[in-house]
């Protein structure tokens, strides 16, 4: 039975990534989730397999080595899947320190735990293990509206202080790599969305404020464009990353859904409009006055585009879920969990809504 410590796996993609092995390989894995709860975190996105016999949940910071350290030390782990980061752009431009400590040191902290617990006498390491560090496309900065793509070969170019850590973070994991052989592999995906998003990203924030009847905040022209990927062919990605990469490479995770940042919001009013039965009262103000520009972010990349065809070529994966029916199983699933959005909304939500867009 394959042992996986998942960092980060109460937030967004960590959360739909457990449900996707759970679902996949039911009993013949067993998998420890280690985080630290931040504003990101939520136990509640794993309600449903918290009693599981192969599950085990562990709070515990990834910068923290000596908790790190012991989870190694009390488990046989042949899978790391690192997904504990802080993620969000606008939080790194106000306040980027936790960026820096927790994407590039507590990364590190995750290496040296693994390497010491996987490192033989003769330098080489145990077989079968793998390391695969989650990373995204922002780190290879911004493109014209060109037609061209991210490349793995694209040279690192972030522009935010979030981009700058995870940089950091890859190229901290590709120093292990090309040292010591290290046996990790490092995806770069691009923007996921779907259930659990907490709604400080634009999609969730989008189709919360839009059934409240609150405005939409639209950033600059709101023709930046974006490269949406449903969250579980995320998931999908990394696993077969994991069980089919030669150590060492990286790949770009991406399905070719180039969208304006405006086309998605009239997309999410179109779908919630037709979604919603006559009878809600909410219909009444589902509508594109609720769009409202507002000044622009510091820094603002212009278009993302990921060119997936290594993953495709040599890992076989491709993207199930097209965009259209994606964004409706996603509003779907906020419709159906209205209270996991009242909770998330509750407390520190309000004062981070407050000072972000007064
Ligand atoms: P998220 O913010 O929803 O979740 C992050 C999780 O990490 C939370 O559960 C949080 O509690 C935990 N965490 C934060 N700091 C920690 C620490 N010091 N120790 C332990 N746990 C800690 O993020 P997400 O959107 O699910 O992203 C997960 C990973 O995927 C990140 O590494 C991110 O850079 C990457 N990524 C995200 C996207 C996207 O569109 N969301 C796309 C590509 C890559
Ligand atoms: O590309 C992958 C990245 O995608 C991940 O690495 C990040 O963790 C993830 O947060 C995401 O970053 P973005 O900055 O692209 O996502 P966000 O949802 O914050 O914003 C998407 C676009 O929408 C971006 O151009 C900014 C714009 N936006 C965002 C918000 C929150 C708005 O116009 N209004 C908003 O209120």
């Amino acid at each position: 039975m394959r042992t996986y410590l998942v960092t980060g796996g109460a937030g967004f993609i960590g959360s739909n990534y457990i449900h996707y092995m759970f679902d996949k390989y039911g009993d013949e894995i067993r998998i420890i989730n280690v985080d630290a709860l931040t504003y990101a975190g939520n136990l509640e996105n794993l309600s449903d397999i918290e009693g599981r016999d192969n599950y085990e949940f562990i709070k515990a910071d990834i910068c923290d080595r000596e908790a790190i350290e012991k989870i190694f030390a009390e488990n046989e782990i042949d899978r790391v899947v690192h997904f504990a980061a802080e993620s969000h752009v606008d939080r790194s431009i106000r306040n980027p320190e936790v960026f820096v400590q927790t994407n590039v040191l507590g990364t590190l902290v995750m290496l040296n735990c693994a390497k010491k617990a996987w490192e033989l006498e003769d330098g080489s390491f145990k077989s079968g293990k793998r390391f695969l560090h989650v990373s995204t496309d922002e780190v290879y900065g911004s493109l014209e509206e060109d037609g061209s793509y991210f490349y793995e070969t694209t040279p690192y170019d972030p522009h935010s202080p979030y981009s700058a850590s995870k940089a950091s973070s890859d190229m901290v994991v590709k120093s292990y790599i090309d040292t010591y052989h290290f046996p990790a592999n490092i995806t770069n995906c691009s923007n996921n969305y779907g259930a659990y998003q907490f709604p400080e990203k634009l999609i969730p924030l989008i189709i919360n404020n839009t059934l409240c009847g609150k405005k939409l905040p639209v950033y600059g022209d709101g023709k930046n464009v974006r490269d949406w990927l449903y969250v579980m062919d995320h998931a999908k990605a990394i696993d077969m990353v994991c069980e089919k990469a030669q150590p060492g490479e990286k790949y770009n995770i991406g399905g070719h859904n180039e969208k304006q940042n405006i086309e998605i919001i009239k997309t999410i009013i179109d779908t919630i409009a037709e979604m919603l039965p006559d009878s809600d009262p909410r219909k009444a103000h589902v509508n594109y006055d609720l769009i409202t520009y507002v000044t622009d972010r510091k820094g603002h990349d212009r278009r993302y585009a990921i060119a997936p065809d290594k993953i495709r070529s040599e890992i076989g994966w491709e993207p199930e879920t097209a965009f259209k029916d994606g964004i409706r199983l996603t509003i779907q699933w906020y419709f159906e969990h209205q209270d996991w959005m009242q909770h998330v909304t509750s407390g520190d939500y309000q004062k981070y809504y407050e000072e972000m867009y007064r």
